[in-house]
């Protein structure tokens, strides 16, 4: 068996996979934000470990897995969260993690110091959800910490090191420090040397598929693993969903509508340049990158519509009522920003709207407008792409737009693609346990482990009558913020 450490923002989940790549069994533990002020969002190290080693000791007892069966593991970690270490590899306070926005201040000063070069070198935006603007934070607000800080790492990579006592981070991982020269593959002694970070603060780079250890005496008696287990890199939560999905070739783009929702895309190398508009990161394919944009509130639309205006109703049953609409909602248009917008717009401040309300409206058409307007949001990053010379054929739809076959047509019309959902969607935790089997040797490379373990269903084709028409309406949905972005405000 291989084992896919999903290491998550409010739970860890262990699946065990066997060499087809079929769940033998899958256990999880809970923990909590610790929220010190509003914007915080700090988490214990050591709820990570001792959540994971917790999981992977109910797979041996309670499900009955031989740990000598357990060859190898790897993982999916939720991205950018600051680890801090001392000398002896101690946590200096808790980690500081990617939902956290306390450091504006510490943005606006590499913004200031460094503009479009910094975007350049890293490919990002130094937002403040990224390591970097925590770093400097720390450096700023607690210099006694600082002073003791002799290395950094995110949230998997210390759990891999209290599994192996070796220290190291991922590529996937590394960009979303932004502190990597990505075009390079190394950490940026230019942005080093402008924060006054030491360059040896940074840890060992790796690879996703590249053996870290195998598992020390002490973590074996902790656990119940043997000392034979094999620890493999692992990567970002993102990359590790899209190697779950198979986003493993040039013409793969991800549609993943969950609370947020994240357009991905897979690149072949680092010579496209968003200029930050996307995030730009490595993928666990070594030197293969992806790109990738949020819309803050894609199913979060919907759960806030329905909550508000059909509180009781089956949530199938109330999706399913949009097919009574017609394409285009009957003339309504619906945009999502009821949070604000992250890609394209990066704007926290506007807000969304309902335009064209006609008298004839029922509910079924705003029901159906809040399915267009999120896939219009998308539609948005793929304009960027083809502006770009993106050049793509298949979307993997995952999350709620996948469970929904009126969603699927609606996303194949709207994207003019294929789209196809996943026979048995498993999120990041498969492309974690996908990186220990092909490190292990199973498989020659991540693609041919996705022979095996990744199965696409049924393909929506578009319907060009439908594609003409959306592609009218899109234009329109467009303009909608250029209008809407001053009375917003
Ligand atoms: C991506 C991001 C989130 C986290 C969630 O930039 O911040 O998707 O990875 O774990």
């Amino acid at each position: 068996y291989v084992l896919g450490v999903d290491l998550g923002t409010s739970a860890v989940k262990v699946s065990a996979l066997d060499h087809s790549g079929q769940i033998v069994a899958q256990e999880s533990f809970d923990y909590d934000l610790i929220q010190k002020q509003p914007g915080y969002n700090e988490q214990n190290p050591e709820d990570w470990v001792s959540g994971t080693t917790v999981a992977i000791v109910r797979l041996i007892l309670n499900d009955h897995l031989a740990a000598e069966d357990i060859e190898g593991l790897s993982f999916s970690g939720q991205m950018h969260g600051m680890v801090l270490l001392d000398a002896n590899n101690k946590v200096l306070r808790p980690a500081i993690l990617w939902n956290d926005t306390r450091s504006t201040p510490q943005r606006e000063e590499i913004e200031a110091k460094m503009g479009d070069e910094f975007v350049d070198i890293t490919r990002n935006q130094p937002l403040e959800g990224f390591t970097l603007t925590k770093l400097l934070w720390v450096k700023e607000n607690e210099p006694d910490i600082w002073k003791q800080a002799k290395t950094f790492v995110l949230p998997k990579d210390y759990v891999r090191y209290r599994m192996t006592g070796n220290l190291a981070m991922d590529y996937s991982d590394a960009t979303g420090t932004v502190l990597l020269d990505v075009a390079k593959g190394e950490w940026s002694q230019r942005i080093c040397d402008v924060f006054d970070i030491p360059m040896s603060m940074c840890p060992p780079l790796i690879k996703s598929i590249d053996l870290a250890g195998t598992v020390t005496p002490a973590y074996a008696e902790f656990s119940g693993l043997t000392t034979a287990t094999k620890v493999f890199g692992g990567a970002a939560d993102n990359a590790a969903g899209a190697v779950g999905a198979g986003i493993l070739h040039p013409n793969m783009v991800l549609s993943s509508i969950g609370t947020s929702g994240v357009v991905l895309k897979y690149e072949d190398n680092a010579d496209v340049n968003y200029h930050g508009v996307l995030q730009f990161e490595d993928h666990a394919i070594p030197d293969k990158f992806y790109s990738m944009g949020v819309t803050l509130a894609a199913g979060y639309s919907l759960s806030w519509f329905k909550k508000t205006f059909a509180p009781a109703e089956d949530f199938t049953d109330f999706v399913a009522s949009a097919a009574k609409s017609t394409v285009g909602a009957n003339g309504l248009l619906y945009t999502p920003y009821i949070v604000g917008e992250r890609a394209p717009y990066a704007d926290a401040d506007i807000r969304g709207s309902f335009t064209g309300v006609d008298g004839t409206d029922q509910r079924h058409d705003f029901v159906r407008a809040v399915l267009e307007g999120i896939v219009f949001s998308f539609r948005d990053l793929f304009d960027i792409y083809e502006e770009n010379g993106g050049d793509f054929d298949t979307v993997v739809s995952i999350g709620g737009g996948a469970k929904s076959p009126l969603w699927l047509q609606i996303q194949a019309d709207i994207f003019n693609r294929k789209v196809v959902s996943l026979k048995n969607e498993q999120g990041p935790g498969m492309g974690a346990a996908m990186m220990a089997a092909t490190g292990l040797g199973w498989f020659d490379s991540l693609q041919d482990c996705a022979e095996t373990f990744v199965h696409f269903g049924k393909a929506y084709e578009p319907n060009p009558e439908n594609v003409k028409k959306y592609a009218q309406l899109h234009k329109i949905y467009k303009q909608v913020y250029q209008q809407t972005k001053s009375i917003s405000a």
